[in-house]
C-alpha cells in the first residue's frame, strides 16, 4: 500500500481558502436527513478547514473531525472555537481509525477517501464499516475515470486505478485512486447502496477544459 499523504494546507490561503469554508452543496441535504433520522454522533472524516464539522456542530451533532494535516486540525479548532463550538479533534491516517467499533451514527468524506491506493481503499472502507454504527450512514466521493486527470499522461501510475497526481499545489503527489460505476459498487457490496451518482465539473484552465468526475455515493450499514 502506497504511504499516505495529506493535503498541504499551510499554501492555502486567501481566496483559495475562502472555496473550502462554504459548506457543499449535498451537505445541507444531509444535515436535514440526519436531523430527521435522529443521527446524533457524526465524522467529517478527512475535515480539511472544517466547513462541515462547523454546520454540523452548529446544528446540534456530536462531531469529530479528524484529518491526517496538522494545519487542517488546527484550523478547524481556531474556527470552532471562534464559533463557541465544541468539537472533538484528531489528527491521524484513515486507513486505521483511531475509534471504537460502531461508534458513528453518520460519516461524510467528501474528496477523501480517494487519497490512496487501491489497496489503501478497500482498507478504508473496511474501517467506515467498522466505526459506522448499524443503521449508520456516510456519505462520500470517490475520483472518476472519466476525469481528464486520470487520462494525463504525464502523471504516473501507481496501480491500475491510482496515480500520483503532479500539478504543483496542495495536493503534489498525493496519490488519486478513481473508480468507474462498477467498481464503485463492487467496493460497497458489504453496505446498500442508497444513491450513487456522477457529477462532472468543468474547469477552464490554461491547457484547455478540464473535467473533474466523482461518483457521490449515500450508503446505508444494515
Ligand atoms: C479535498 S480535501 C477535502 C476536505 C473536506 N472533506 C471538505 O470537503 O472540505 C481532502 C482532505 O483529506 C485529507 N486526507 C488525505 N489523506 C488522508 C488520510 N490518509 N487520512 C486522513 N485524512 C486524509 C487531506 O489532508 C485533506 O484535508
Amino acid at each position: 500500500m502506497i504511504k499516505s499523504k495529506g493535503w498541504d494546507w499551510k499554501i492555502v490561503k486567501g481566496d483559495k481558502a475562502n472555496i473550502w469554508k462554504n459548506p457543499s452543496v449535498e451537505s445541507y441535504y444531509l444535515l436535514n436527513r440526519w436531523k430527521e433520522q435522529e443521527k446524533e454522533v457524526f465524522l467529517d472524516l478527512g475535515c480539511g478547514l472544517g466547513r462541515h464539522s462547523i454546520l454540523f456542530a452548529s446544528n446540534g451533532f456530536t462531531v469529530y473531525s479528524f484529518d491526517i494535516s496538522e494545519e487542517a486540525i488546527k484550523r478547524t479548532k481556531e474556527w470552532a472555537e471562534n464559533e463557541g463550538l465544541t468539537v472533538n479533534y484528531q489528527v491521524g491516517d484513515m486507513v486505521e481509525l483511531p475509534y471504537e467499533n460502531e461508534m458513528f451514527d453518520a460519516i461524510y468524506c467528501r474528496n477523501v477517501i480517494s487519497h490512496t491506493d487501491t489497496e489503501g481503499i478497500k482498507k478504508i472502507i473496511k474501517e467506515i464499516y467498522r466505526v459506522l454504527k448499524h443503521d449508520g450512514e456516510c456519505y462520500l466521493t470517490l475520483g472518476s475515470k472519466d476525469s481528464t486527470d486520470y487520462k494525463n499522461p504525464n502523471w504516473p501510475m501507481v496501480d491500475e486505478n491510482t496515480k500520483l497526481r503532479m500539478e504543483e499545489g496542495p495536493e503534489y503527489q498525493v496519490p488519486h485512486f478513481y473508480a468507474d460505476y462498477k467498481l464503485s459498487k463492487e467496493l460497497f457490496k458489504d453496505f446498500e447502496i442508497i444513491d450513487i451518482h456522477q457529477k462532472i465539473s468543468y474547469f477552464e484552465k490554461e491547457t484547455g477544459i478540464k473535467e473533474s468526475g466523482h461518483y457521490h455515493i449515500l450508503i446505508h450499514k444494515k
